[in-house]
């Protein structure tokens, strides 16, 4: 029979996967900001990882609901600031602003590494220990 630990191990195996194609989606993305490649060709890399983080964001937070996680809000917020720096790189290049997409996508980069090495990594051992 299964148990939600079992659950929550599936989970926590579906979430690591989704962050390897998620770090993949964006160093692809900030690889073509950087060397300057056509704006329709940025555009369809940043709208093919802004859905897909959104995605991934909206099942890690049910996953969090569903077992009450302490950090949810400040976890959420990060999310949020995420999907911030992805608007503003897609506002810079449709207005031509390569040289601040640099900064932004690199930016947007480390603050996700980050995330997924702090954040996800308490909300992996939550889970964890979650009976
Ligand atoms: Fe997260």
């Amino acid at each position: 029979m299964s148990t939600i630990s079992d659950f929550n191990n599936a989970a926590q195996a579906g979430m690591d996967r989704e962050h390897e194609v998620q770090l993949s989606l964006l160093r692809t993305l900030c690889e073509a900001v950087r060397e300057q490649r056509n704006t329709v060709e940025v555009a369809q890399l940043l709208e093919q990882f802004s859905a897909y983080c959104e995605a991934h964001f909206v099942s890690e937070e049910l996953i969090m609901r569903q077992n009450s996680f302490d950090e949810y809000e400040d976890h959420a917020d990060d999310h949020c600031h995420m999907m911030d720096l992805l608007r503003v790189i897609a506002i810079d290049n449709a207005i031509g602003k390569s040289s601040e997409m640099n900064a932004v996508t690199d930016e947007a980069l480390a603050f996700i590494e980050n995330h997924i090495g702090t954040r996800d990594k308490r909300f992996a051992d939550f889970l964890r220990t979650t009976p």
